[in-house]
């Protein structure tokens, strides 16, 4: 799809439909609506007056022109009531407008900028969020499912503004928009990929592909390589598979001496059975998602590269699969991990801390400043936090709080848990430094806590984005299936940190 600003009359521009939009409890609409309004004849007032057109957050009017414009079909976007308007809602109207308007079949849309008016925003913000909103809620997954409407694709949007002085800024933000969302869209795909074709060895593939794409470098360690590092936890989760394991590193050197280095580490198990304790079969095709983590890092560390932020970033993403067999890790067993810190194996189902153990020590001793990890580590997230928020976790105010902060700004809603002391003695081993459960209570923060062992001093955040990685639900600009999580609220941490 074609993104423009374009400097133009919204009821002069030829095309297959408009959108525009308008606040809940207006009765005379303003700005471009009010243009629309005049030259079909009052048409628009008429149905608020008739209570047909509301401003009720998630309506829509579809008109058809019938000649008396050069637009075919003018579609009224609710934009509910002023002070509940944000610029996740202008993400959100701005993908409800472009689905429904593929499915009547328009090819060229034009649209006003949502929020850039009434809403308060400034044009560059509300552009940039309605073309995240746009290439996000129009995103599907058809590789294995080509639906006779796939011949419906809107090929052209183009955002009016009538200011030029504001264009420059705009077409700006459209570039960041798209970044952000193209970035999003493609760990999606990486996360709605079945397990039996996104191998290990096809994760590292596409990882390669996307930073040669982007210009950034990658190596990728495999078992022997691995075991000379002493890759030890990672290495026992893949032990009881026939696919080779992974381990991803791409590194961008965009810092300046001295500044943040930020270490991003992603999981990468590409389907989690739970191992030899083995999951329920129930639901269990959701686990060829547990490596969104990991697409959500690879993703993020292209982005901030084609954005070309200033700072360094190296990510690591350890993938392998986690499967019963003859040779697979076993409760009891003890592994020394890459650090040295022995570990008990309780449940093997608990794979997710193993493989990042290795990976946080890899980020730290290629000169991580800042680590992130991201993970779809625990079901205790999803019971504590539900399917709304992902969870946060750290060692460091500071760092905590730009990751809180670029949640918000991204529109990705993250919350804090506590990371007591008193919660290390849940992981506390009889026969090891640490064991890799510590049982039901607690399940989310004692995963994070296993983690910390690996971080040392460094200030570190992690993302527990078991709830928050797939919905089954389509809602706005999240289709359903795959939601890109994390993504875009990571690389504007990498913008905020050096901004600290
Ligand atoms: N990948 C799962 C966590 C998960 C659960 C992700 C539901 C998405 C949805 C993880 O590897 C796991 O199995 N965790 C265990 C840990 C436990 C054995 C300590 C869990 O949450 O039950
Ligand atoms: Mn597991
Ligand atoms: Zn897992």
């Amino acid at each position: 799809m074609e993104i423009r600003v374009v400097t133009a009359d919204v009821a002069a521009f030829r095309c297959d439909a408009v959108v525009v939009n308008l606040l809940e409890g207006v009765k005379e609409p303003g700005g471009a609506t009010r243009g629309l309004d005049a030259a079909l004849d009052g048409a628009i007032r008429k149905l608020i007056r008739a209570g047909e057109i509301t401003g009720k957050w998630g309506s829509q009017t579809l008109l058809h022109t019938l000649g008396q414009l050069p637009a075919e079909r003018v579609l009224v976007m609710g934009l509910g009531k002023p002070d509940e308007f944000t610029l996740d809602r202008v993400r959100a109207v701005s993908a409800d407008a472009l689905k429904a308007l593929r499915k009547a079949g328009a090819r060229q849309v034009a649209t006003i900028v949502h929020g850039a008016g009434a809403g308060g925003f400034n044009p560059a913000q509300a552009a940039q969020a309605l073309v995240e909103g746009a290439l996000l809620g129009l995103y599907r997954f058809g590789r294995y499912k080509p639906e006779n409407d796939d011949a419906k694709e809107i090929t052209a949007l183009n955002l009016l503004e009538r200011d030029r002085a504001k264009q420059r800024a705009m077409t700006e933000a459209v570039r960041r928009g798209r970044i952000l969302a193209e970035a999003t869209n493609a760990a999606r795909d990486l996360v709605n990929e079945p397990g039996n074709t996104l191998t290990p060895t096809e994760l590292a593939h596409r990882g390669r592909t996307m930073a040669r794409r982007a210009g950034v470098g990658c190596r990728v360690l495999g078992p022997r390589e691995l075991a000379r590092m002493g890759a030890r936890a990672l290495l026992g989760v893949a032990r009881g598979s026939h696919e080779p394991p992974r381990m991803i590193i791409l590194e961008y050197r965009g810092g300046r001496p001295g500044s943040p280095h930020l270490g991003l580490v992603g999981k990468g198990i590409t389907f989690d059975s739970g191992g030899i304790s083995l999951k329920p079969a129930e639901n269990m095709e959701a686990m060829k998602g547990d490596m969104a983590g990991g697409a959500a890092v690879l993703a993020a560390t292209c982005a901030v590269a084609r954005l070309g932020l200033p700072i360094t970033v190296t990510a690591v993403i350890p993938t392998t699969e986690n499967l019963p067999s003859g040779t697979a890790l076993k409760p009891g067993d003890i592994l020394r991990a890459m650090s040295g810190k022995t570990i008990e194996v309780i449940n093997t189902d608990a794979e997710g801390r193993l493989v990042l153990a290795d990976a946080l020590t890899t980020a730290r001793r290629r000169g991580a400043s800042h680590l992130v990890d991201v993970a779809t580590l625990t079901g205790a997230c999803v019971v504590a936090l539900g399917t709304v928020n992902s969870g946060a976790f750290s060692n460091h105010q500071g760092l905590l709080d730009v990751v809180l902060a670029a949640g918000k700004s991204a529109g990705e809603k993250i919350w804090p848990l506590p990371m007591d002391p008193e919660y290390d003695d849940l992981i506390k081993s009889d026969v090891a430094e640490i064991k890799n459960s510590g049982g039901r209570k607690g399940g989310a923060i004692t995963g994070a806590k296993f983690l910390q062992h690996f971080v040392e001093d460094t200030p570190w955040v992690h993302l527990d984005i078991a709830g928050t990685s797939d919905v089954d639900k389509e809602k706005g600009y999240q289709p359903k299936g795959a939601t890109g999580a994390m993504v875009r609220t990571l690389v504007q941490v990498a913008a905020e940190l050096l901004a600290e």
